[in-house]
């Protein structure tokens, strides 16, 4: 375990439910600030509320994805982040950037990965006609919605489902496997082991099966 808790920085676009989440479950970390690419998004106002300094940095004033993201990395590198929180970032991050923080950069991702990378997670999934549906924790790679997997949490899908219940029955586990991730991180217990990731000194399941509600 790390001496010291680890220095963190969230980045978000909207609600901030996941960093909500993150705050609520008391983690040993230290939360250096939380940043946005939408000014007004919510969750840089929870921050806000919080005490946690805020960042906001408006992508359409920039001229291009490779612009903004190299100022975005300059940010975050003043913060001294041992790890990078994607807590509903929804902008397509560059190579460069991933490689900055590569190792150190984490994302949830609204689907059971493999399956489903990309956006409207839970439409397609009601269109495929799949029976489990979930969520999944990533180290963030250049193969957009592909790298390492960190934890899984899997709920059944419904025949009355609606992509809004549906994505409320997956936020749900969302909100439990990713603190649970960021504190194997913190707690350095995280191992990659030939490019998948386990948990180190313990052959505790990564996965969660819901019952749903
Ligand atoms: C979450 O469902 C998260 O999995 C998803 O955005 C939502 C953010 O909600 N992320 C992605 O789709 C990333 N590709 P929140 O702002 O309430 O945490």
């Amino acid at each position: 375990m790390l001496a010291r808790p680890i220095r963190v920085v969230v980045l978000l676009s909207g609600r901030g439910s996941n960093f909500q989440a993150m705050i609520e479950a008391q983690l040993p970390i230290d939360i250096a600030a939380v940043i946005s690419n939408r000014p007004q998004a919510a969750g840089l106002a929870y921050a806000r509320s919080q005490g946690i300094p805020t960042v906001a940095l408006d992508h359409t004033q920039y001229p291009d994805r490779a612009a903004f993201d190299a100022l975005l990395a300059d940010e975050i590198e003043c913060h001294r982040p041992d790890l990078v929180v994607l807590a509903g970032y929804m902008r397509i991050l560059s190579p460069a950037f991933i490689a900055r923080f590569e190792g150190r950069l984490l994302n949830i991702h609204p689907s059971l990965l493999p399956m489903f990378p990309g956006l409207k997670t839970h439409e397609r999934a009601l269109a495929e006609g799949v029976k489990i549906h979930g969520c999944t924790v990533h180290f963030v790679t250049a193969d957009l919605d592909h790298g390492p997997i960190v934890a899984q949490a899997a709920v059944p899908v419904r025949a009355d489902d609606t992509p809004d219940t549906l994505a409320a029955r997956v936020l749900a586990q969302e909100h439990r496997i990713y603190p649970q991730a960021i504190r194997w991180f913190a707690e350095g217990r995280l191992i990659n082991v030939h490019g998948h990731v386990n948990l180190k000194d313990d052959l505790a399941s990564q996965s969660v099966l819901s019952p749903g509600t």
